[in-house]
């Protein structure tokens, strides 16, 4: 009989972690559905004390969120356990994750604390928190790296208050599978109790042995990996949901062990995350890299002509990629587009239907043929933050090699419209001046990039831009065949999201043509 490994899924909270990436309170909401359907067991929605956007989140998804077990973060003290059982008040099935350093390096650099305060911190907050919520998981953070005989005494002193998971967190990614493997073994027959509660195992690749060491964890005894979309994470990442799945699906007959996930979703997922975080999938990903389907040479496209099984040991089909991605053109009509929405999955009331079939139209009018890609981009492009301060409606831009290029735009807001111009070192910083100018604050642009959703010259364009506030960093997203319009979109989505968060600064700048 096949083992049944559970899947948390880690994207809204250590994914979140992942550097430049800071979603807000609709596109969690978004990824929290897009893991419903995936089916995974748990969704670690956050770290409620750490910040009012965190809380607010947490509570969100707890509230709107049902299938899976939601898991809010808190250190192992009072203060973040009251606010992971606030916020997960709410939750149909609430879990609090609690955790503390382990390791010697962290007791005595980091926490400067003796073990015996550590052991007595751990229980206390298993305890604490188990009055509130039944469902408590403990984590013994750098557990990898940490004494084995003092992680069982800790593990057994949890099991002890009541703590219903455990989990071995390799939290520098510093361990190899079959270190990992053995310390599972040792914890699974050293420590009272652990027959009654599920282990869990939490890898970071900082030696890209995240998965490998996941896998290498449940042929131990895990039954429960960690693990995010895309292998998002702290540094270079944790396990990638998706890499796992398919592993324990492809070798089957030799991991013995089974997930829940609806592998069709597995795309999507990926595209969705990669889009709202603004994270670029790497070309050559395991599962859902562009090139994971993409076969080169001609020996292997002769071998899989004849048979696709030569040289594909996973068909797209199964995570969700369509093989036809050529889908419509401008002839095609809205029962055509509907029909597409459905195969594609998405389940859109009527208005929100109207209004992509508007913009599809308005797209194959521009475009010779319209891929799934592209439609998935016209889902996912929408105004994510409400209310919207400030609306690109116009805009007009002349550069050349010859001339300074200048921009101007109109933007609207809930008390009219302003118009602006500004010149610039190219047609995109042009009209970020102009935007600034229309605003009149400053605006500390961090980071900008720009790609095309499909291939071709009259691809739809898909801008990123992150600007930094008093430390907090923003992204926004723009869609456009015309690459400025999507720049000056993504630069007004990240400067709403940030005045959502801070409001309306005090200071003013005058920006111009010099
Ligand atoms: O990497 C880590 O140790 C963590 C814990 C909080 C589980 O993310
Ligand atoms: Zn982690």
């Amino acid at each position: 009989m096949d083992r049944r490994i559970k899947i948390f899924d880690t994207t809204l909270r250590d994914g979140e972690q992942t550097p430049g990436v800071c979603l807000d309170i609709h596109e969690k909401l978004e990824i929290a559905q897009s893991l419903v359907k995936l089916k995974v067991d748990v969704i670690e929605a956050g770290f409620p004390v750490i910040s009012k956007g965190d809380f607010q989140s947490v509570s969100q998804i707890a509230e709107h969120i049902r299938g899976p077990i939601i898991a809010g973060l808190a250190r192992a003290n009072k203060k973040d356990i009251d606010a992971a059982v606030q916020a997960l008040a709410k939750a149909e099935r609430p879990r609090i994750h609690t955790f503390i350093a382990t390791s010697d390096i962290h007791m005595e650099y980091k926490l400067k604390m003796s073990r015996d305060r550590v052991l007595a911190m751990a229980e206390e907050a298993v305890r604490y928190g188990k009055q509130f919520v039944q469902d408590i998981e403990f984590s013994a953070e750098d557990a990898s790296r940490s004494d084995w005989d003092f992680l069982c005494q800790i593990y057994g002193r949890a099991i002890a208050a009541g703590a219903t998971v455990i989990n071995v967190p390799d939290t520098v990614g510093y361990t190899t599978p079959d270190e990992y493997g053995a310390l599972i073994r040792y914890i699974k027959q050293h420590v009272p109790g652990i027959e009654n509660v599920d282990i869990s195992v939490h890898c970071h690749n900082d030696l890209g042995l995240a998965v490998a060491n996941s896998l290498a964890a449940v042929q131990n005894g895990a039954t429960q990996v960690e693990c995010t979309i895309n292998g998002l994470g702290e540094r270079a990442g944790n396990a990638a949901m998706e890499e796992l799945v398919m592993a324990f699906y492809t070798r089957q007959n030799y991991y013995k062990a089974i997930t829940n996930i609806d592998m069709k979703q597995i795309y999507r997922a990926s595209t969705l995350v990669s889009t709202l975080t603004g994270v670029d999938v790497q070309i050559n990903k395991a599962v859902v890299g562009d090139n994971a389907f993409a076969h080169e040479s001609g020996i292997h496209q002769h071998g899989m002509l004849n048979n696709p099984l030569t040289y594909e040991i996973i068909s797209p089909e199964v995570i969700g990629i369509s093989r036809n991605a050529l889908v419509l053109g401008k002839h095609s009509g809205r029962h055509a587009f509907e029909d597409r929405l459905q195969q594609m999955d998405y389940e859109l009331d009527k208005e929100t239907v109207n209004a992509l079939f508007i913009k599809f139209k308005e797209l194959a009018d521009r475009k010779k043929v319209v891929f799934d890609r592209d439609i998935a981009a016209l889902v996912s492009d929408k105004p994510s933050v409400q209310p919207e301060y400030y609306r690109l409606a116009y805009h007009q831009v002349v550069s050349g090699s010859q001339s300074v290029a200048t921009a101007t735009v109109r933007l609207e807001t809930s008390n009219g419209t302003i118009e602006r111009a500004s010149c610039g070192d190219g047609p995109v910083d042009a009209i970020f001046k102009a935007i600034e100018q229309a605003i009149g604050f400053p605006i500390g642009l961090k980071d900008y990039q720009l790609k095309a959703v499909t291939a071709g010259e009259d691809a739809l364009g898909e801008s990123t831009v992150w600007i930094e506030y008093e430390g907090d960093v923003f992204n926004g997203r723009g869609l456009s065949t015309d690459v400025v319009e999507a720049s000056a979109k993504a630069y007004l989505n990240a400067i709403n999201k940030r005045l959502t968060v801070w409001g309306q600064p005090q200071e003013q700048i005058t920006i111009g043509c010099e």
